[in-house]
């Protein structure tokens, strides 16, 4: 048994508290619970006891000499981040690709020419399963640093059996061996390999036939998710894969409207997925499906900035109801960070988030989107004790600063891990 944690004097305790389960929409979206001079008791990787300080001395005034004491004054608290879409276990590196859309290369372009995705699956085949285990600690260490406690991970750099299961036992190990929490998502459909060219339904069989059942039956993924896009998996293709998920218990998700407007976001309301990624160039139709629906956009702020694209339309979503999460789509091509600080400033700064509603798609609405807000996402009592300590006294600082790391300390199950 870990050694009670007190953390006393929290110029806001961000609790993101509430009655209600599941996605927030619209204004539930900016209801954060804030505790001031907050106070929270941490024992046996649980959150025990959250009130002011006051309060909690009151509670625990016999045990408080045998606990551990964190003064966190001046400091805000809020639960630690929830990034819930990243494609963070891969071989090599691809910085010659900046430099070439720097040059005027689009991102389809260099896919097209067997870069991009293509290339990060050849670095990927090639590594062994203990450098890639290596290289994507060291990235979660990063994930942590920026406090980040748990996160979502593909495969999709395999596309062949053998490497795609690769992928996703480095994620099993990862879970087991890192703090961090990682929860695994089958991309099998996230290009159609180089020698399925001509032939991209046959590979669909491959994915449908053998790979998703090889992957259900060894309990190697809970979701499964596809690039619904022009030039890689068709809508009708992409309902194929999500539907044989289905019936082998993994949930959809969708990499939908990203480059062009192809119906994405109303297949994932067709196939109730638990959520569209990207969605840069989704149609009305598809967030009126979405809002219908429940489905949670997944919206990726950093990529856009990053492929030099107009950002989703966050802030019209969450005005027509969508559930709006958001994360860092960590990946070597379009979106090399860790930093969930980073994606929230931008979701502001971008897609018009308010300072409030970019934090609760960083925590609550991201832990619904990998189904995990039963444990995390909020502070509440019987949860997962992961928090974060911030060297800024409030959550409006925390989006204002922009471009740094505020971390102060991060709190894994009840341990100190950062800081
Ligand atoms: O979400 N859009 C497709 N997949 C990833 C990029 C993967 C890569 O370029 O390696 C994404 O942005
Ligand atoms: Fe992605």
């Amino acid at each position: 048994m870990s050694k009670a944690v007190w953390i006393k004097h929290a110029s806001q305790l961000v609790t993101l508290a509430s009655e209600h389960r599941g996605p927030r929409t619209k204004e539930a979206m900016s209801e954060l619970s804030i505790i001031e001079d907050g106070s929270i008791w941490l024992e046996n990787e649980i959150i025990q006891a959250i009130g002011t300080t006051d309060e909690l001395q009151i509670k625990y005034a016999d045990r408080i000499d045998s606990a551990e004491i964190i003064d966190a004054s001046g400091k805000l608290v809020t639960p630690g981040l929830v990034d819930p879409h990243t494609h963070v276990v891969y071989g090599g590196s691809r910085e010659r690709e900046f430099e070439l859309r720097l040059e005027g290369a689009t991102y389809m372009d260099i896919m097209n020419a067997g870069g991009g995705i293509h290339a990060t699956s050849r670095m990927t085949r090639e590594a062994t399963e203990e450098k890639i285990f290596v290289q994507t600690e060291k990235r979660l260490d990063s994930f942590l640093a920026h406090g980040v406690t748990s996160i979502e991970g593909k495969s999709g750099y395999g596309l062949n059996l053998e490497t795609e299961i690769k992928q996703l036992r480095v994620m099993r190990r990862l879970q087991q061996e890192h703090p961090i929490d990682i929860v695994p998502t089958f991309m099998g459909a996230h290009a159609v390999p180089s020698d399925f060219k001509g032939k991209e339904d046959q590979y669909v069989d491959l994915v449908v036939n053998e790979m998703l059942p090889r992957v259900a039956h060894d309990k190697l993924a809970k979701f499964n998710d596809v690039f619904c896009e022009v030039g890689v998996f068709t809508p009708e293709q992409s309902k194929r894969i999500l539907e044989a998920g289905k019936t082998l218990g993994l949930t959809p998700k969708i990499h939908a409207d990203e480059i062009e407007s192809y119906g994405g976001a109303e297949l994932a309301a067709e196939v109730g997925a638990i959520s569209a990624e990207h969605l840069l160039k989704v149609s009305d139709m598809g967030i009126a499906a979405m809002a219908k629906k429940g489905v949670i956009a997944c919206l990726l702020p950093a990529t856009a900035l990053y492929l030099r694209e107009t950002a989703a339309r966050g802030r019209e979503m969450i005005d027509a109801g969508v559930p709006v999460a958001i994360s860092t789509d960590c990946n070597p091509g379009s979106s090399p960070t860790t930093s969930m600080p980073l994606v929230m400033n931008l979701a502001c700064i971008s897609m018009r988030l308010t300072p409030a509603e970019s934090l609760c798609a960083a925590t609550y609405n991201a832990a619904c989107a990998i189904e995990i807000e039963d444990k995390v996402g909020s502070l509440e009592v019987g949860k997962q004790a992961d928090i974060v300590l911030w060297n800024v006294s409030n959550y409006q600082q925390l989006q204002y600063l922009f471009g740094v790391n505020h971390v102060n300390s991060v709190w894994k199950k009840g341990v100190k891990v950062v800081g």
